[in-house]
C-alpha cells in the first residue's frame, strides 16, 4: 500500500510540473494569443473603441511607465542582484495580470524590451519594442474572467458580466465561452484588486492608496457611489470604458466644487495715508471626487 502511494505521489511530482508548463506561454505572441480580444470588437465596437483609448490598454506603453520600470530593473533589480524575472511578482501582477500564465523568460523579454523603449538611441528600435509591449495589458479578458470573481478562481472560457446577460448567446456560438453573472464587477472592491496593493495589515499612513481615501473618507463622511458610478458613467451607450481620470480635464474638473465670491471694498493704506480700492474674495472648494485629488 505504502508502495502504491508513494508511487502515486511520484507521478503525481513529475506530473504536475510537465501540466503547469504545457499551459506556460513561451512567447509575448503566445500569451498575447491567450488574452487575445480582437474578436470582442465584433460585437461590442464601442465599448472595445473606449477601451482602447483608456489607460487600461496602455498599462504597459505609457511613457510613465516605460521610463519608471526602467529605473526599477536598472536600479532596484539589477542593483540588488535579483533576476529580471522578478517582474512577475513585482509590477506585471496588476499592469499585465496575463504574466501569470507565461514562463518565466517572457518577464526577462519585457525587461529588455522596457530597457529599448526607454533608452535606446535608435528611435526606431524603441519604436518597435514599444509595438512588441503593446500587445499586452489590462484587457476585457483581464476584467472579464480573471479578476471577475472575489475568489480569484474563475471558471475557464467563461464571459463574466453585470447581468449575466441571457441574450449573450453569439459568445457560446461564436466563440465558445459561456456568459456568468458577477455582481462582484459592480462593487469598488472589485477595483482595488489593482488600485490598492498594500499588503495585509498596512495602515493608511503607510501605504496611502485611492481604495483607503474612498473607504475611510468618503464613504465615511455619506458618499454613496461606487468607483464605476463615477469612471464608467456613458450617457450615450452602457458603460464607458474609456475610465476616464485626472489627465481628461473635463471629467477631473466634476471632482472639485469652486465657488469664488469678490467684492468690491476698499482699505487706507497706512505709509501713503491714502484710501486705495480693493477685493475680498471667498473661495470655498469641495473636493467632489470619491477620493483625495490629485491623488497619484
Ligand atoms: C497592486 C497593483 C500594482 C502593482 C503591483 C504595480 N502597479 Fe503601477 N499602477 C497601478 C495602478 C492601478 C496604476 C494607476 C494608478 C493611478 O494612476 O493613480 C499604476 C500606475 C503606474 C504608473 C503611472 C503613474 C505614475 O504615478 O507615474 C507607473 C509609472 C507605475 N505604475 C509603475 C509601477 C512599477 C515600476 C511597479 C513595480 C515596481 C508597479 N507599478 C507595480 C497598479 C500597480
Ligand atoms: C478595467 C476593467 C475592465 C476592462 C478592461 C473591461 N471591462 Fe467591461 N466592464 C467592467 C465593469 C466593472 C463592468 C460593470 C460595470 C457596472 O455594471 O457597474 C463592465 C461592463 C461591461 C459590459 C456590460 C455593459 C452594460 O451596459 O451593462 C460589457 C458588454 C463589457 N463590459 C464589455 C467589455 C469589453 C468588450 C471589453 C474589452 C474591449 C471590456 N469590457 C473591458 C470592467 C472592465
Ligand atoms: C458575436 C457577437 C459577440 C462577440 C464576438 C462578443 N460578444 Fe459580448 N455580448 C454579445 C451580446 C449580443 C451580448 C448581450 C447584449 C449586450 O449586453 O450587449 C453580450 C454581452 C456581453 C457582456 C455583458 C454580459 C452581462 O452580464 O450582461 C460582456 C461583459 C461581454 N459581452 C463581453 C465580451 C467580451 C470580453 C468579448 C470578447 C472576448 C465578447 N463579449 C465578444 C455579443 C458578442
Ligand atoms: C487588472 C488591474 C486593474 C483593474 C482590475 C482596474 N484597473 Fe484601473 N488601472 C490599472 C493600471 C495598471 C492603470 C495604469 C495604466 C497606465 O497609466 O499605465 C490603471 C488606470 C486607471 C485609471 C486612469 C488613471 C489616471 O492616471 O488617470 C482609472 C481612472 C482607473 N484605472 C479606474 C479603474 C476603476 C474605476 C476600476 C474598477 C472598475 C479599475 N480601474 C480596475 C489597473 C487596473
Ligand atoms: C464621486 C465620484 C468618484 C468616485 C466614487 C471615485 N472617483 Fe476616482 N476620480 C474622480 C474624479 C472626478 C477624478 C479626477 C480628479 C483628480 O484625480 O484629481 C478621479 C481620479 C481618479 C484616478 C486618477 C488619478 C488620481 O490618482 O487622481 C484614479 C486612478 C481613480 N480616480 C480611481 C478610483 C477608484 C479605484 C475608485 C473607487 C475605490 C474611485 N476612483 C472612486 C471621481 C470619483
Amino acid at each position: 500500500m505504502r508502495l502504491v502511494v508513494t508511487l502515486v505521489f511520484l507521478i503525481a511530482l513529475v506530473a504536475v510540473p510537465l501540466s503547469v508548463s504545457a499551459e506556460q506561454a513561451k512567447t509575448i505572441d503566445e500569451l498575447a494569443a491567450m488574452y487575445n480580444v480582437d474578436a470582442c470588437a465584433d460585437c461590442h465596437e464601442d465599448i472595445h473603441k473606449d477601451w482602447k483609448d483608456s489607460w487600461h490598454s496602455k498599462s504597459l506603453t505609457d511613457s510613465r511607465v516605460i521610463r519608471t520600470w526602467r529605473t526599477f530593473i536598472l536600479n532596484g533589480l539589477d542593483k540588488d542582484g535579483m533576476p529580471r524575472a522578478a517582474l512577475k511578482d513585482t509590477c506585471l501582477g496588476c499592469h499585465a495580470p496575463q504574466i501569470k500564465d507565461a514562463a518565466p523568460e517572457v518577464s526577462v523579454k519585457i525587461a529588455e524590451l522596457i530597457l529599448v523603449a526607454a533608452d535606446d538611441p535608435d528611435a526606431s528600435k524603441k519604436e518597435a519594442a514599444v509595438n512588441e509591449l503593446s500587445k499586452l495589458n489590462v484587457n476585457c479578458i483581464i476584467c472579464h474572467n480573471l479578476k471577475a470573481t472575489p475568489d480569484g478562481n474563475p471558471q475557464a472560457k467563461t464571459i463574466y458580466g453585470p447581468k449575466g446577460n441571457v441574450d449573450a448567446g453569439p459568445h457560446k456560438e461564436q466563440l465558445g465561452f459561456e456568459t456568468a453573472k458577477s455582481d462582484y464587477l459592480k462593487q469598488a472592491k472589485f477595483c482595488s484588486e489593482c488600485h490598492h496593493g498594500c499588503s495585509p495589515g498596512m495602515t493608511a499612513e503607510r501605504c496611502p492608496t485611492l481604495w483607503f481615501a474612498y473607504n475611510e473618507h468618503y464613504l465615511t463622511h455619506g458618499g454613496n457611489k461606487t468607483c464605476q458610478d463615477c469612471h464608467m458613467d456613458a450617457k450615450d451607450y452602457g458603460m464607458s470604458h474609456k475610465f476616464p481620470g485626472i489627465m481628461e480635464v473635463d471629467f477631473a474638473k466634476t471632482g472639485i466644487d469652486l465657488t469664488l465670491n469678490a467684492s468690491a471694498t476698499e482699505y487706507l493704506y497706512h505709509l501713503d495715508n491714502k484710501i486705495v480700492p480693493a477685493v475680498i474674495v471667498n473661495v470655498q472648494v469641495k473636493n467632489t471626487a470619491g477620493h483625495g485629488i490629485p491623488h497619484g
